[in-house]
């Protein structure tokens, strides 16, 4: 664990995080979206299982996980977010169990020597760290062969970004992920490609099992707004992205790709 090194890390993310449901989780596309990688995870975690979630930010998953009678470990780096979660899961019982911790993407060597059935990254916490590599290496030393691992990453080349910023002629926010690096709120962002993130999980052990593309029909959430003023447009535009998902150049050309792994 490195919480200087977290602090530093997370800064952007502790001053969402009291906003962030508001903003992203229950909004229309918050939804659509989650319900996605949801889907997902109940394919391959039903119940009865060990997970460990990283950057779980608010805990809508962890919640959803442990309503299957799954038993979450729910992670982040952000103490305000983490903060989030504990409130959220108060008082409440679910069929599974939750408890959280303050971990670092960066130093999953700090974890105790605990092995999972299946660990969750969703929605873009991989973009904020540099080294996917290490990542993935210490990622395979906490799961038990045979687990699965669902990981949900920013990409570098979204039509969508491209068409809305440039509408706006702004052209830096428009090409800003084609370097794979920018900076957001005083934080280093990184795209990796699926095909990258492939490549750093099948050095550590993995076999991909299933890709798909979240975003290619559908716009990125800094369109929520848009999106809320055409419910059935977009409902109509959801339909028909998740029965193009798996195609390789919507997974290719998504604002997300969400790719399972399976630990040889
Ligand atoms: C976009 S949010 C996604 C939150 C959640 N997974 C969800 O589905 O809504 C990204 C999360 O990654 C966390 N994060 C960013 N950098 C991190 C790091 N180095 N280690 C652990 N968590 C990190 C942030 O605190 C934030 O909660």
């Amino acid at each position: 664990m490195n919480p200087a090194g977290s602090d530093a890390a997370t800064g952007a993310f502790d001053e969402l995080a009291a906003s962030y449901d508001l903003t992203f989780t229950e909004t229309h596309l918050g939804r659509y979206y989650r319900d996605r990688v949801q889907a997902v995870c109940a394919r391959y975690w039903p119940g009865a299982k060990r997970l460990l979630e990283l950057n779980a930010g608010t805990g809508a998953d962890a919640v959803y996980l442990a309503s299957l009678g799954n038993s979450v470990l729910a992670t982040d780096a952000s103490r305000p977010m983490l903060e989030t979660i504990r409130r959220r899961i108060a008082g409440r019982n679910y069929y599974g169990d939750i408890n959280t911790s303050r971990v670092d993407l960066a130093d999953l060597g700090a974890l105790q020597a605990e092995r999972f059935d299946g660990v969750l990254s969703n929605f873009g916490g991989l973009n904020c760290i540099a080294d996917l590599d290490q990542f993935a290496q210490q990622l395979s030393a906490r799961l038990k062969p045979g687990g699965e691992a669902v990981l949900c990453i920013m990409g570098p080349w979204v039509p969508w970004e491209w068409l809305w910023f440039g509408l706006r002629a702004d052209v830096t926010s428009a090409t800003r992920r084609l370097s794979r690096k920018s900076r957001w709120r005083n934080m280093d962002i990184h795209y990796p490609s699926a095909a990258d993130t492939n490549r750093a999980m099948q050095a550590a052990g993995f076999k991909r099992i299933h890709r798909e593309g979240l975003g290619f029909v559908m716009p990125p959430s800094y369109a929520s707004d848009f999106v809320n003023s055409w419910p059935r447009v977009f409902a109509g535009l959801g339909r028909v992205e998740s029965t193009l998902a798996r195609l390789p150049c919507v997974v290719n050309l998504s604002d997300h790709h969400l790719s399972v792994y399976r630990k040889q």
